[in-house]
């Protein structure tokens, strides 16, 4: 947790946070619950992505709407190879508060606090910018709101009515090498439809509308504890900073003040999971945090990277059978497949990127178990911070568009074409 200068400030804040209007509605996070729990026995997929870091900044129509585009088009595309609904879940109106692995930075021998993500401090490298400001838990919170406010209008308006997928279409998508594979797609999905359609004898209002959800590391506590509420003829409670908020891999500890702040809380929830979570502690944090073995409840996202996932994936797999719990797996193929370049930029090879989530597939299957979802750190813009894909960038080409903050991301292109990959693992594998 940051420390804050002044405790007077940080009250008031927290205060007047707790004051003002959730963000989503217990309604909608009930909702989701229930799609999760039908993805964990294999009769939904769910796609989770957006920013490592959102940034302040980037709260612009352009970045949100490419967001929401790309992952739109993912998820025709996997509709198309799962054949079943997907869940879509943005890394998004929320996702400002990161956990770091060096408590300082130093650049150009000089040292300071890391920055800690916009919720917290600043990125800017002056002293001043990277003391916690308790203030910015209001601005993250406003952000949060217009990010939110933007999407729902999209979504609500018609903006991803299946009927007119022309939408979402990014300016790049005619010259991305996978273009015609996308096309394809599209039209088979839209004559799906028109024969559904005209079987029906009428236009299919579902399919003019598609539900969009969200979710960030629950890692600021202040922020998430001021959004978190008793709503009526509901009980317990909700934090309603988000749907789906995940515990991360580092703050994951049984008697951690995290996974105590999520233990008491309604919401579907993610636990990121790596090669140090053996299978007993798994199950006695499943048990502090899902008692009843609710459905729905608990995703876990593991993030071995490719050479580790073969190793330790069977072992919870076994063990969570067994011990008959009920959870949705989900892979993150980014996070443990990290490099640094001799520059010193954080990148991910796109091959070890895809690698992973088919050797995932592949031990799932193996195992009888259902891969059921997919976590990503993704854009909707044409930014280069992973090397590889289609147009085959390198690491010269990185320095071209490197915007991240924290971790890379896949760009539009390399996004599109893991979408078409997971499509074809999801034929070949994936029938939960
Ligand atoms: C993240 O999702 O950005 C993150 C920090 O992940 P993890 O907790 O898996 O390291
Ligand atoms: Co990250």
């Amino acid at each position: 947790m940051p420390e804050y200068p002044d405790s007077n400030e940080l009250d008031r804040i927290v205060g007047e946070l707790t004051s003002l209007p959730p963000l989503v509605t217990s309604w909608e996070v009930e909702a989701l619950k229930s799609q999760l729990a039908e993805a964990a026995l294999g009769k939904r997929f769910l796609l989770q992505g957006g920013d490592c870091s959102e940034s302040f900044h980037d709260c612009r129509p352009s970045v949100i709407a490419n967001k929401l585009k790309i992952l739109l088009q993912m998820s025709l595309v996997l509709v198309s190879g799962a054949r079943k609904p997907v869940i879509r879940v943005g890394r998004i109106a929320g996702q400002y508060a990161k956990p770091r692995s060096s408590y300082n930075e130093t650049i150009d021998g000089q040292t300071l606090p890391s920055y800690r993500g916009d919720l917290i401090n600043r990125f800017g490298f002056a002293a001043e910018d990277r003391i916690p400001n308790p203030e910015l838990m209001l601005r993250g919170y406003e952000r949060a709101a217009l990010t939110l406010n933007f999407i729902r209008g999209l979504v609500e308006g018609g903006f991803a009515d299946l009927h007119h997928p022309e939408y979402w279409d990014l300016d790049f998508v005619a010259h991305s090498p996978q273009a015609a594979e996308y096309r394809r797609v599209v039209e088979m999905i839209s004559d799906s439809l028109q024969f559904l359609e005209n079987m029906l004898e009428g236009k299919v209002d579902e399919f003019e509308r598609v539900d969009f959800y969200t979710s960030h590391e629950g890692l600021h506590l202040f922020y998430e504890q001021a959004q978190t509420r008793i709503v009526p003829h509901r009980e317990g409670w909700y934090d309603l900073a988000a749907h789906f908020p995940w515990i991360g891999n580092r703050t994951r500890d049984l008697d951690g003040a995290h996974v105590e702040f999520f233990r008491g809380i309604a919401n579907p929830i993610g636990i990121k999971i790596d090669g140090t979570m053996g299978p007993e502690e798994l199950i006695e944090l499943l048990e502090i945090l899902n008692p009843n073995n609710e459905p729905g409840r608990i995703t876990l996202i593991h993030r071995y990277g490719v050479d580790q996932v073969a190793l330790h994936l069977p072992s919870l797999i076994e063990v969570v059978r067994k011990k008959q719990k009920v959870v949705l797996w989900c892979c993150d193929p980014m996070h443990a497949n990290t490099e640094t370049t001799g520059s010193g930029l954080k990148t991910r090879d796109f091959r070890r990127i895809l690698a992973e989530l088919e050797r995932a597939f592949e031990v799932h299957h193996e195992m009888g178990s259902y891969l059921g979802g997919v976590h990503f750190e993704l854009t909707g813009d044409n930014v280069t911070e992973c090397i590889g894909g289609a147009r085959g960038l390198t690491e010269r080409d990185l320095s071209k568009a490197y915007l991240t903050q924290v971790d890379p991301r896949l760009n539009y292109e390399q996004s599109l074409e893991t979408a078409i990959l997971i499509s074809t693992l999801m034929r070949k594998y994936g029938d939960g």
